[in-house]
C-alpha cells in the first residue's frame, strides 16, 4: 500500500505517475518532526535491520553505518568517505522486523543518516516542501514493485546497445575510430558501438562535428552503420558563449538559459571555458534544446550520452573574480598553515560550489525558482529534453540514451552510468553493488566504467571487470585521456578478451529477455539475494553476490591475485564454469559456503534449481548482435525434475513491445537434460 504525504508547498518534480490521494493522517513508519525550513524523519532500526537502495550512492548493498547526501555533484574520486556522486534516488527500504519503503521527492538537498550518528537512529532530513511516499507490502520484491509502479515503467534502449562498447576521451577524429575498429576486427572480438567523446565538437560545442576531424561526418556514420557498428556521440550541458554559434545565439535570443537574480544570462564555464546553461525546466527551452538532437540524428546517429548536467560547473565568473582577488592580494604573504591551506581551498573551491548553485535561478513555466532548490532535476530534465525530441524525430524507434546526472523519473526516460570511476578494484566492487541499488530506483539500462575511467589500468582488473561487465545491460569499456590505453586489444594475446566478450555475446538472448521483462513488469534485473531468499539470515548479510534475472546468480571476483573467491549458496545449485562459448563445465555444489577457484580467464555463475536459461550459439563471425542467429538456442538448466523459462523476444528496435501472452514458456524434463545440462533446442 502506498501512502502519500505533502509537506509545505512542493514543486511538480515529475518523479511520479501514479496519482495517488493524499493522505492527511500521520505518518506510520517513522517518526516525524517539522521546523520551518525541514522536514525530519526518524526510525529506530533493530540490530538486524538492513537498509536497502539509494540508488547511486557509495559504499554497500546495506546502506547502514553512513549518512548519504542527496546533491549531485561531479566528483571523480568515489571512494567511501563521499556522500554524495551524480545521481539522486532518495527511495529507501528498511527490512527487518518492520519492512517498508519510503521516497522523499525533494529535488533539493535531502540527507539520509543511516546510523551514522547513532548506529540505530535512521534519520531523514528533507526541505520544508516535499513530498514522501510510504510502501507496505509482504515483500521487498512487493515493495519495489508498488514503488516502480508509482514511477512508471523504466526506459529501454534498443537491442543493439546490450552489445559490447567501446569508448575513450581522447578518440580525437575519423582515423582514430577506425582504428579501434579495425583493432576488434583484426582479433575477431564482436564490438558494437564506439563512442564520441567531447574531441569530436569544435570547440566543445554542442551539436557541432568538427569537419577537420571528420570530413564528412553523415558518410562516416552510415559506413560504420554499413558494418553495424554505431557511433554514440557526447551531450554536455554548458552551451558555449560565443557570437555567431546558433545554439547560443538562439537561446539568448530566446531567454532559454539560467538566469542570475537580475535576468542577466548566468555564466559559468566548463570545457570550452564560458558556458550558458540551458533553462531545461523550462518547456520552451526544453523542447528548443532537444530539437537540437535532430541535428546528429539526420546525419544518422542513433545514440547519445548526456554528460557534465548536474551541472558540473569549473568556475563562474563572479567566484572567479573574488578568488583571483583573494590570491592576487597574498602575492608578497609569507604564507603559514593557515594561509596556505586557505590559499590551496581557493582554488578547489571554485568548482561546483554551492555559491554558484544558489546564484542562478529557472522559470518553470512561470514559477522563478531559485536553482539550488531544484538542482537534483537538471541531468533528468536535460534527459528528458532529448527522450521527448526523439518521440517527435523517430517516434517508432528506440534511441539509445543515457545520462551522468539523474533523479527518480529520469528513469523513464534514459539510462546512466556511473560516472567517473577508477582503475581500482575497490571501484569494481563498488559497481556490483550499486547495481540492485538503482535497479529498485527503476534505473536498469546502466553499468559502469569497465576497467575503470580514472588511472591506468591492468590487465587483470580489465579481464575481472568484463567478467561482471557481460551481466550489465550498458556494456560499456571507458577511460580518461592520458590514461594507459584500455581497449581490449592493447594487452598483448586477446584470446581471453575475445573469449569473454565472445560470452556476453552468447548470453545475449537471456540478459535482453531479463531485461525487458523487468521492465515491461516493473521489476529487478540484478538483485540483493535476500530479495529472492528472505527466510535466509545468511543470504541477507551477502554484499558481493547478485541475482541476474529469473535463473541465475553470479559471484564475481573482485580482489587482484585472487584466483577463486568465498561463495554463498543459497540452496543447491548449477555451477557453470566458461572458458569460451564453446567450452563449459557443470558442476552441482550444495547449499553453503564454499570456496570455488575462478581462473583469471572463467566466467562462472549459477543457476537456480529447476531453471534454465538459452544460449545463443556463435558461430566464428559474430561481431554485432545483428549476427546472433535466435533460430535456435543451446540450453542450459539444473531441471531436479524440470526446468522451465519464459523468453522474452522482439524485434530489438521498434516500440511495440511483445505482450505478456505471447511470451513463450520454455519448459524441459529431467531427461530432455539428456547430455547432463545442455539441450540444442
Ligand atoms: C566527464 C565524463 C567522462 C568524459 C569526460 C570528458 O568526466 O564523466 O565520461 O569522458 O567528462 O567528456
Amino acid at each position: 500500500m502506498i501512502k502519500k504525504y505533502v509537506f509545505g508547498n512542493p514543486i511538480e518534480t515529475g518523479a511520479t505517475v501514479q496519482k495517488i490521494p493524499e493522505s492527511l493522517s500521520k505518518i506510520s513508519v517513522m517518526q516525524m518532526e517539522k521546523t520551518e525550513d525541514k522536514v525530519v524523519l526518524f526510525y529506530n532500526m533493530e540490530k538486524e535491520d538492513i537498509v536497502y537502495g539509494l540508488g547511486e550512492q557509495v559504499r554497500g548493498i546495506n546502506k547502514r553505518g553512513f549518512s548519504y547526501i542527496s546533491y549531485a555533484t561531479d566528483d571523480p574520486i568515489h571512494t567511501e568517505g563521499k556522500h554524495s556522486l551524480y545521481g539522486i534516488h532518495n527511495f529507501l527500504i528498511v527490512s527487518g522486523k518492520w519492512t517498508f519503503g519510503i521516497f522523499i521527492d525533494d529535488p533539493g538537498k535531502v540527507i539520509f543518516d543511516v546510523g551514522e550518528t547513532s548506529m540505530e537512529t535512521l534519520k531523514i532530513t528533507a526541505g520544508k516542501d516535499c513530498v514522501i511516499y510510504t510502501i507496505e507490502a509482504e515483500s521487498l520484491k512487493g515493495i519495489v514493485k508498488q514503488f516502480r509502479q508509482l514511477v512508471g515503467r523504466s526506459y529501454i534502449p534498443p537491442k543493439w546497445a546490450f552489445g559490447y562498447q567501446q569508448s575513450r576521451w581522447g578518440y580525437e577524429n575519423q582515423k582514430d575510430i577506425k582504428d579501434v575498429i579495425s583493432g576488434y576486427k583484426d582479433h575477431k572480438i564482436p564490438l558494437e558501438a564506439v563512442y564520441l567523446d567531447i574531441d569530436y565538437m569544435e570547440h566543445y560545442k554542442d551539436f557541432t562535428v568538427d569537419k577537420e576531424k571528420f570530413s564528412d561526418f553523415p558518410k562516416f556514420v552510415n559506413e560504420l552503420k554499413e558494418q553495424n557498428i554505431h557511433l554514440v556521440p557526447i551531450i554536455d550541458a554548458g552551451v558555449k558563449i560565443e557570437e555567431g554559434y546558433s545554439v547560443y545565439e538562439e537561446g539568448v535570443e530566446n531567454n532559454y538559459f539560467c538566469k542570475e537574480e537580475d535576468g542577466k544570462d548566468f555564466t559559468a564555464a566548463v570545457w570550452p571555458g564560458k558556458v550558458h546553461f540551458p533553462d531545461m525546466l523550462n518547456t520552451k527551452a526544453r523542447e528548443w534544446f532537444g530539437g537540437k538532437y535532430e541535428l546528429l540524428t539526420k546525419q544518422g546517429i542513433d545514440g547519445f550520452w548526456n554528460d557534465m548536467n548536474e551541472p558540473a560547473i569549473f568556475y563562474s565568473e563572479e567566484n572567479l573574480k573574488k578568488v583571483l582577488e583573494e590570491i592576487i592580494a597574498m602575492k608578497d604573504e609569507n604564507l603559514d598553515i593557515h594561509s596556505f591551506f586557505h590559499l590551496k581551498d581557493l582554488v578547489g573551491s571554485l568548482s561546483n560550489s554551492s555559491i554558484d548553485y544558489a546564484a542562478f535561478y529557472h522559470n518553470m513555466d512561470g514559477l522563478k525558482i531559485c536553482h539550488k532548490d531544484v538542482h537534483n532535476l537538471y541531468g533528468f530534465y536535460m534527459t528528458k529534453a532529448a527522450a521527448e525530441a526523439f518521440e517527435k524525430i523517430e517516434p517508432k524507434k528506440r534511441i539509445l540514451l543515457f545520462s551522468r546526472s539523474s533523479y527518480i523519473g529520469m528513469h523513464r526516460y534514459g539510462g546512466i552510468w556511473t560516472g567517473d570511476n577508477h582503475a581500482w578494484w575497490q571501484q569494481l566492487l563498488l559497481s556490483i553493488q550499486q547495481m540492485p541499488s538503482l535497479n529498485m530506483c527503476g534505473i536498469l539500462y546502466t553499468g559502469s566504467d569497465i576497467g575503470g575511467f580514472g588511472g591506468d589500468t591492468t590487465k587483470d582488473l580489465l579481464l575481472r571487470w568484463l567478467e561482471f561487465g557481460i551481466f550489465t545491460p550498458l556494456m560499456r569499456n571507458h577511460s580518461a585521456a592520458g590514461t594507459r590505453k584500455q581497449e581490449v586489444y592493447q594487452f598483448g594475446d586477446t584470446k581471453d578478451f575475445r573469449n569473454i566478450i565472445r560470452i556476453r555475446y552468447a548470453l545475449i538472448p537471456y540478459l535482453y529477455s531479463e531485461f525487458m521483462k523487468a521492465a515491461l513488469e516493473d521489476e529487478m534485473y540484478f538483485r540483493p539475494l535476500a530479495f529472492d531468499y528472505p527466510e535466509d539470515t545468511s543470504a541477507k548479510r551477502v554484499e558481493d553476490q547478485l541475482m541476474v534475472g529469473e535463473s541465475i546468480m553470479i559471484a564475481p571476483v573482485y580482489i587482484q591475485n585472487a584466483y577463486g573467491r568465498y561463495i554463498y549458496l543459497p540452496e543447491e545449485m548449477l555451477m557453470v564454469r566458461m572458458k569460451s562459448p564453446e567450452e563449459k563445465q557443470f558442476e552441482v555444489w550444495e547449499k553453503g559456503d564454499h570456496y570455488i577457484e575462478i581462473a583469471l580467464n572463467e566466467v562462472v555463475f549459477f543457476i537456480k534449481k529447476n531453471h534454465m536459461l538459452p544460449l545463443a550459439i556463435l558461430d566464428d563471425m559474430v561481431n554485432t548482435t545483428a549476427d546472433l542467429d535466435e533460430s535456435r538456442y543451446e540450453w542450459i538448466g539444473f531441471a531436479e525434475e524440470r526446468a522451465e523459462y519464459t523468453l522474452y523476444r522482439d524485434d530489438g528496435i521498434s516500440k511495440t513491445y511483445t505482450p505478456q501472452k505471447d511470451w513463450k514458456s520454455y519448459v524441459f524434463s529431467e531427461e530432455d537434460f539428456a547430455d547432463k545440462y545442455q539441450i540444442l533446442g
